[in-house]
C-alpha cells in the first residue's frame, strides 16, 4: 500500500495534506524518513510514524453517532439528508454505513462502520444483543402492557416478537424504557400500536452495554474507544 494512501486511510490527512508532510519530513517507517508519498509500505508490520507519534493501525472505522430527528439511516437518499452526510470528512471513510436502522424521527445511539462482520454480530437476533430505547407515548403505560411486553407482543400480521422489557417512568405515566433484543421494523412503536398507543418520541439510549456516552451533543458523532466496542457485546 502506498504510505499516501495510508496515512489517508487512518485519517491522518486528505490526500493533498499527508503529501505534504512526507515532503516536509515529517513521515518515518520503521525509524526512517520517508521522501516519497507513493512509497509502499506493509501496514500490518511497518511501523509508521507521523511527526514522531506512532499511527495505529485500523483495518476499520467505528463511530458513535448522536442521531438527530429528520436524518435517514442510509449510505445515500435522492431526497433526505442522510447519518452519513452528518460524519465529518475527517472520520469518513468509502464503505461505511450505519448498523441498523434508526427511524428518519428517532434519535440517539448509532454506530456507523465499515466493518459488516461486526454489524452482523451486533444485529443478529441470535445473540440476543439489547437495544434499550426511551419513549414517550401519547396515553398511560399500564401495568397489563409491561406483562404483555414481557409475554411477547404478536403483530396484527402474526409476528411474534420475543419477550420485551417496559419500565414505566416513575414520574411522567407517558413515558417507559423499552429493552428489546432484536430489531423488527418499526419494532417499538408497533409494539406501542398494539396495545393502543403511539410513540410520539423515541430515542435508543444504549446497545448491549454501551450507553449513548453524555458528553456526545445531538448530531455529533466521533470515534468509538476499544473498551466501547466491547461494552456492545457485554
Ligand atoms: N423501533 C422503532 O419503531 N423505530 C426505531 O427507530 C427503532 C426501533
Amino acid at each position: 500500500m502506498r504510505i499516501d494512501k495510508f496515512l489517508v486511510s487512518q485519517n491522518v490527512g486528505s490526500r493533498k495534506e499527508v503529501q505534504k508532510l512526507v515532503r516536509s519530513k515529517q513521515v518515518e517507517v520503521n525509524g526512517a524518513l520517508v521522501t516519497k508519498p507513493d512509497q509502499k509500505i506493509d501496514p500490518d508490520k511497518d511501523k509508521i510514524a507521523v511527526k514522531g507519534e506512532k499511527i495505529e493501525y485500523s483495518q476499520y472505522v467505528y463511530l458513535v453517532m448522536n442521531k438527530p430527528s429528520g436524518y435517514v439511516s442510509a449510505t445515500s437518499d435522492r431526497d433526505e439528508p442522510t447519518v452519513i452526510d452528518l460524519v465529518p470528512k475527517e472520520l469518513r471513510r468509502k464503505g461505511i454505513f450505519p448498523a441498523g436502522r434508526l427511524d428518519k424521527d428517532t434519535t440517539g445511539l448509532l454506530i456507523i462502520t465499515d466493518d459488516g462482520e461486526f454489524v452482523h454480530r451486533m444485529l443478529s437476533p441470535k445473540k440476543h444483543i439489547s437495544k434499550k430505547y426511551v419513549a414517550e407515548v401519547d396515553g398511560e403505560v399500564t401495568q397489563d402492557m409491561v406483562d404483555s411486553f414481557e409475554k411477547g407482543i404478536t403483530f396484527r400480521d402474526g409476528t411474534e416478537c420475543m419477550p420485551a422489557t417496559l419500565i414505566p417512568d416513575e414520574n411522567n405515566p407517558k413515558k417507559a424504557q423499552v429493552i428489546i433484543r432484536e430489531g423488527k421494523f418499526h419494532q417499538v412503536k408497533k409494539m406501542f400500536i398494539t396495545q393502543g398507543l403511539r410513540v410520539k418520541k423515541l430515542k435508543r439510549v444504549s446497545i448491549g452495554g454501551f450507553a449513548l456516552p453524555e458528553n456526545l451533543a445531538v448530531g455529533e458523532c466521533r470515534t468509538m474507544l476499544e473498551e466501547e466496542k466491547q461494552q456492545i457485546f457485554l
